[in-house]
């Protein structure tokens, strides 16, 4: 069945003549190595605020080495700067230090996946976010034509461009950043009011001319436990006295 249904994928894909077009082959001379992200998106342009998280979180070295001792290659969602200046103000500066490594982690795939691939992908799919958390950084990717949606149940947005595409590493522009529900989607639960303590009003009216009511209320809930009501103030009244003596 399932055999079935990608066949009957691969057929639509290959009846679609445009849809080959989409990635846009790698123009540079491939350099020895893995091909370097940091380089491509700053080729790009545009990605600054991109890099300099990848920069700032190492998830970029860690891309770099992953790249060169996997074959499982990786795929990355890179938002523009202007996606990033659409947060609201202070998005990033409210995040800790493992937040933001989270995030920029979040927008990475660790296997290559191309256009026609994500076709076939099973939902929700694994990033690298969720190497360490599992199941909390759930990314679902769904297609319809060439088309690619990714929604993180905080944002969806589209691919809009494929920036750098080869065997080992595709590199997709997104119009927007992918938020982590794990991060932006429960806001703390706001701490419900302490119900007021039950005060133990009797043993303090009885206290009669006793000015520590801090007195009668510690020795009241000892009496309660022993003595009638009428014989808890008397002794109350005692210890209360006692108390301030
Ligand atoms: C790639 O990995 C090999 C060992 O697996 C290492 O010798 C080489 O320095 C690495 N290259 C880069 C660019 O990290
Ligand atoms: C992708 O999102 C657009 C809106 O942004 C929507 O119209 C379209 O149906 C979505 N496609 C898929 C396959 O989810
Ligand atoms: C992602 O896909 C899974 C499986 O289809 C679904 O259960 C889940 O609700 C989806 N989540 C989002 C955020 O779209
Ligand atoms: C994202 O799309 C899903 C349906 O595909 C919709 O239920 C949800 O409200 C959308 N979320 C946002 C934030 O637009």
């Amino acid at each position: 069945m399932k055999l079935l249904f990608s066949l009957f994928l691969l057929l639509l894909f290959l009846s679609h003549p445009t849809a080959t077009q989409s990635q846009s082959p790698a123009q540079a001379p491939a350099p020895p190595g893995p091909p370097d992200l940091i380089k491509i998106l700053q080729k790009a342009s545009q990605f600054t605020v991109f890099i300099k998280l990848l920069t700032t979180t190492q998830v970029g070295s860690q891309i770099k080495g992953q790249l060169n001792n996997s074959n499982d290659g990786m795929t990355v969602f890179a938002p523009p700067d202007n996606a990033f200046s659409s947060l609201p103000a202070g998005t990033l500066n409210s995040l800790t230090d493992e937040q933001k490594v989270e995030l920029v982690q979040f927008h990475v795939i660790p296997s290559f996946f191309s256009i026609s691939q994500f076709q076939t992908v099973s939902n929700p799919v694994r990033t690298q976010a969720g190497d360490t958390r599992n199941g909390k950084f759930p990314l679902n990717v769904t297609t319809s034509g060439n088309q690619v949606n990714v929604s993180t149940g905080i944002v969806n947005t589209t691919v809009d461009n494929t920036i750098y595409s080869d065997s080992q590493l595709a590199v997709y522009q997104v119009d927007k950043v992918l938020l982590p529900l794990s991060i932006f989607g429960s806001p703390s639960p706001a701490t419900a009011p302490a119900p007021a303590t039950e005060k133990k009003k009797k043993a303090t009216a009885a206290d009669g001319g006793g000015t520590s009511s801090d007195g009668g209320d510690a020795s009241g809930g000892v009496c309660l436990s022993s003595y009638s009501v009428h014989a808890m103030v008397v002794l109350c009244s005692v210890i209360g006295g006692f108390v301030l003596l």
